[in-house]
């Protein structure tokens, strides 16, 4: 059978009845793809695996959330749904709202939002609000509004998006048969790394995997409040995506990862770029920088002197890496959601009149 999106899919461990009308995109059953460099760079027979977030619906992991929470506020008698966002979480919100027929609204920090994502909750129909003002005063604005006013909160202090976002962690130990040994993840608002912890415990719980994985998170170093352990007022990066200073799922990201002996570390704008461009170069995975913030996060954690508290580090250093390591990085939105980014990359076309022996030349080729 087709499939029909993830409430279908996952329906008895989701908070939905018979008598919730789906709102759906088909999202979710996103391809888990084997990176064989990336495994290669780690060694010792390791699987490295990028779960491609970019492949649903409006291109980033939002969509999964979204059917969940749009289902759930028309199941309510929502006519209005309201969202802060650094881009996606408005370009989900707005589609799935279109799809419901119900109004959107989105706040956003102004000139901070990569113009895919813009376009596409323009696109979609959304009331789209730029603020002077980062995405921290957005959802502050958010949550007072959506509390005094008859328009539903889709961000994911919304426990229906972290309940439809964690449907990504059941699909990668459905296709794997096991849960990995490590995951990695960008993070932003803190909500997926919460999402994807709740996953793996409930599918573990469910007898579907023996193991739960170490949860691994990278903040940008310049949006890095959880790292820090203090709310970052003026919160910047590249990675305008996870431009946070203080997460609203912070204490659970904090939980993630200790319960799961895992991380919370951050990678630089120059880490970020250059872990970008090489999942594009060598594995023909195009992510938007945010995205890129997991397999950065993982090429730190395989540098020797760095990352002296990442247990993944601390076991290669002193080869106690079980054979057959498996990691999985998750790459949470679309590249072409971020297209000026080729800029910052100094990449263009060459540019000739159209004759041969120009082009052969352009080529690299002997005339
Ligand atoms: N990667 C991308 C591409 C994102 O858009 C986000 C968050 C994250 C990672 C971080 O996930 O917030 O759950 O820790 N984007 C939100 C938005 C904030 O508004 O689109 P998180």
């Amino acid at each position: 059978m087709s499939w029909r999106g993830i409430i279908e899919a996952y329906r008895p461990f989701l908070p939905v009845s018979n008598k919730t009308p789906v709102v759906t995109l088909n999202e979710g059953n996103t391809p888990l793809i084997f990176s064989p460099r990336l495994s290669e760079m780690v060694g010792r027979e390791a699987s490295v695996y990028i779960k491609y977030e970019g492949l649903n619906p409006t291109g980033s992991f939002k969509d999964r959330g979204m059917t969940v929470a749009i289902s759930r506020a028309i199941e309510k008698g929502s006519r209005a749904v309201i969202c802060a966002s650094t881009g996606n979480t408005s370009a989900a919100a707005a589609a799935y709202a279109a799809r419901a027929g119900i109004d959107c609204f989105v706040l956003l920090p102004k000139g901070k939002i990569a113009r895919g994502k813009l376009a596409q909750a323009l696109m979609c129909g959304a009331k789209v609000i730029a603020l002077r003002g980062n995405f921290d005063d957005a959802l502050r604005l958010v949550r007072d509004i959506g509390e005094n006013y008859p328009v539903a909160i889709v961000n994911s202090t919304n426990q229906d998006r972290i309940e439809g976002q964690k449907t990504a962690a059941f699909e990668i130990v459905d296709v794997l048969g096991e849960a990995p040994d490590y995951h990695f993840l960008p993070v932003g608002n803190a909500g997926n790394i919460t999402a994807y912890w709740k996953g793996y415990r409930e599918w573990r719980e469910a007898g579907r995997s023996k193991k739960l994985p170490k949860m691994m998170g990278f903040e940008a170093a310049g949006a890095a409040p959880i790292f820090h352990e203090k709310v970052i007022k003026k919160p910047d990066t590249v990675a305008t995506a996870i431009r946070i200073g203080n997460p609203a799922s912070w204490k659970q990201a904090e939980m993630a990862i200790s319960q799961s002996h895992g991380l919370m570390d951050i990678v630089t704008d120059d880490e970020i770029l250059a872990a970008q461009k090489w999942l594009a170069m060598n594995d023909g995975i195009f992510v938007e920088p945010a995205s890129a913030a997991s397999i950065a996060g993982l090429i730190k954690c395989l540098g020797k002197a760095s990352c002296r508290k990442c247990p993944l580090a601390a076991e290669l250093r002193a080869s106690l890496l079980p054979k057959a390591v498996t990691i999985v990085c998750t790459v949470t939105g679309h590249g072409l959601k971020d297209p000026d980014v080729v800029d910052l990359h100094h990449l263009k076309p060459v540019t000739v009149w159209p004759s041969r022996d120009r082009v052969i030349k352009a080529m690299g080729l002997s005339l």
